[in-house]
Parts: structure tokens; C-alpha cells; sequence
């Protein structure tokens, strides 16, 4: 029985071969966040409920323009009659698009050189005949993942006014976060995120950040990072994309005592070695 199953996903990993069937879901480029390999050749099916079309949001994209592309088709499965409706490549991120059918198949095809990180686009499923039309809430707060994407609400479309989100980025014990937004654009001064490196407000903050530029690579000291976000009553803005990835190994302790405690043992066994030279 197992063996069975392990040589069913070493086919489905041949053939590369990724089916995916929900309401929602998100895809991810083979790697991600790390770099996607060369020469990969990745088929991603999504099917949705009948009576539902697919409406995709792509929370991070980018490859190398233009030779590493998605190819995005219409219908899958046994369908035979698959139709492209666009072939992307290079930055993409905060854009979506609707396919107007349950089912869709990406493409996903690299060249022989230079690799990126690649993607991570969600779909969901919205009832035909009407518009797909973002939730305005706030995400849930736990991101618990080895890693994954936190957004603001309704990202890439605007986040409501008035409105405040806590983000708990937890990764398992011995394991640091890494943070990198992809997409930041808030309204200058008013509609703020804060970063403390750690589970709640009361750790150290790392930064605010607000306006349009990308905030720089944020690392968690321990296991935890949390984020707060607050946007004001008037001027809202697309907001933001970050990826977070938990990393094995914790930063090194620098206790002064414990060091020189060491220090003061090794000077001591090198004395002793000496002296019995
Ligand atoms: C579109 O995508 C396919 C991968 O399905 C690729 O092989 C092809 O070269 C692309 N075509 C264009 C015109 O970019
Ligand atoms: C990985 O991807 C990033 C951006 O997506 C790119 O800047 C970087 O050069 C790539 N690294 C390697 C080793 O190819
Ligand atoms: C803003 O949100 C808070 C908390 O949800 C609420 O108490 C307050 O009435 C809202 N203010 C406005 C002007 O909508
Ligand atoms: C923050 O987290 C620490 C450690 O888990 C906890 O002791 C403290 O009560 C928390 N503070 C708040 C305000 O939740
Ligand atoms: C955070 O980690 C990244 C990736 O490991 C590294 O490139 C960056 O320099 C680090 N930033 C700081 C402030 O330590």
C-alpha cells in the first residue's frame, strides 16, 4: 500500500503534474519562495465548483522577462478544446484576472538560464454571472506555515478605511522568520504597519513602515514575528504582499558572561597546556 503511494507521487513528480481542486487555494512556483530550477515544466490544473468561474490573484510574481513564462488556459481536465488567455511573464505582482470557466490549466515552463523566485497566485471561486468582489475583512491572524503570504484586505485592491489587522507569524521552535514584501504601497504617515520581533507588541518594535517603498528584508530574532497594521478614516491605498519563510537555526547568543566565562576557560587551558610543555 505505501509503496503504491510513494510511486504515485514519484510519477506525479516526473510528470510534474499539480492538480488542485477547492473554492480557494493558492499555487505555488516548484521551490517557492526559493528560486524555481531551470528547465522546469510544471502543469497546474484548478477546478472549481460547477456553477462557479475562477477568478485568480497574484499575490507574487516574477520571472525572468521574457523567457521564463505561466501560460494560463482555459478549461482542463478531459477537455480537449484548452484555450490560452495570456502568457505572462516578468513582474506581475498585485495583478488578477478572471477565467470564465470551473475549470483552468498554467503552464508554468523555465529556460536553460537564469532562475527567480517564480509565484504565488490564489484562486477562488465566484459564482457565474456575478463579480468576484474582495472580502474587506482582515485576514485570519495566525500564519503558522513554514512559510507563506500575508496580506492586507482585499490585496491587490484597496484595504478599507479604518481598519486594523494583527498578523502572528509563527514558526516552529529553533526557527527564525524571514519577512519580505513584495508589494507596499499604503498612504504616507497615516496608514501604518508595525514589525515586533516577537509574539505580541510588547516585544521590540523593528520598524513602521508606511508610503510607497518596499520596507527592507525583516528577520525574526526568535520564533515569532508580529505585525500590526492600522489604516486611518480617509485615503486608502492597494496596501501590501510580504512572503515569510521560516528558517532552521536560531541566531547565535551573544551573552557577554557566558563569553568571557570561555574566554577566561580556554586562556586558562592554554596556560595549563603551556606549562606542562
Ligand atoms: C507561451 O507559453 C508556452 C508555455 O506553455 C511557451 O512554450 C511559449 O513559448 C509561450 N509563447 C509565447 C508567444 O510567449
Ligand atoms: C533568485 O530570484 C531573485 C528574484 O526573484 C533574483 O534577484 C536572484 O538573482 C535569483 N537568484 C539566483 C541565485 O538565481
Ligand atoms: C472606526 O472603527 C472603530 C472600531 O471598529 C469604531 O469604533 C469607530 O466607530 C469607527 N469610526 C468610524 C468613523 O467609522
Ligand atoms: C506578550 O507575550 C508574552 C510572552 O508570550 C506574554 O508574557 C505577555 O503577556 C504578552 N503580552 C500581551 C500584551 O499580550
Ligand atoms: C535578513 O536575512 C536576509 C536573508 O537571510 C539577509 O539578506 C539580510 O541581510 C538580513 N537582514 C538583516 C537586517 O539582518
Amino acid at each position: 500500500m505505501s509503496t503504491l503511494i510513494i510511486l504515485a507521487s514519484f510519477f506525479q513528480l516526473c510528470i510534474a503534474q499539480l492538480n488542485f481542486e477547492g473554492s480557494t487555494g493558492i499555487l505555488y512556483s516548484p521551490n517557492y519562495p526559493d528560486n524555481y530550477s531551470n528547465n522546469a515544466n510544471v502543469v497546474y490544473t484548478v477546478t472549481v465548483p460547477v456553477g462557479n468561474y475562477i477568478h485568480l490573484t497574484f499575490l507574487d510574481f516574477e520571472t525572468e522577462n521574457p523567457y521564463d513564462f505561466l501560460n494560463i488556459l482555459q478549461g482542463g481536465g478531459d477537455d480537449d478544446e484548452l484555450v490560452s488567455l495570456k502568457n505572462v511573464s516578468g513582474e506581475q505582482t498585485g495583478t488578477s484576472m478572471d477565467i470564465s470557466d470551473s475549470q483552468s490549466t498554467l503552464i508554468f515552463k523555465s529556460d536553460l538560464t537564469t532562475t527567480y523566485r517564480g509565484f504565488a497566485i490564489r484562486f477562488d471561486a465566484v459564482k457565474a454571472g456575478t463579480l468576484f468582489s474582495p472580502t474587506n475583512s482582515c485576514p485570519s491572524p495566525l500564519h503558522a506555515s513554514s512559510f507563506g503570504i500575508v496580506t492586507t484586505p482585499s490585496f491587490p485592491y484597496n484595504y478599507p478605511n479604518n481598519i486594523s489587522c494583527s498578523y502572528l507569524l509563527l514558526a516552529p521552535a529553533a526557527h527564525t522568520i524571514i519577512l519580505q514584501f513584495v508589494a507596499f504601497n499604503t498612504e504616507d504617515g497615516y496608514d501604518i504597519v508595525w514589525i515586533y520581533d516577537g509574539s505580541n507588541n510588547s516585544f521590540p518594535l523593528i520598524g513602521k513602515y508606511s508610503g510607497n517603498k518596499i520596507p527592507p528584508i525583516i528577520n525574526s530574532s526568535g520564533n515569532a514575528l508580529y505585525l500590526y497594521f492600522r489604516s486611518d478614516l480617509v485615503n486608502n491605498f492597494q496596501g501590501f504582499s510580504g512572503i515569510y519563510n521560516s528558517v532552521s537555526g536560531v541566531q547565535p547568543v551573544t551573552d557577554p558572561s557566558t563569553k568571557s566565562k570561555k574566554n577566561l576557560l580556554n586562556w586558562l587551558k592554554g596556560k595549563i597546556g603551556n606549562s606542562s610543555n
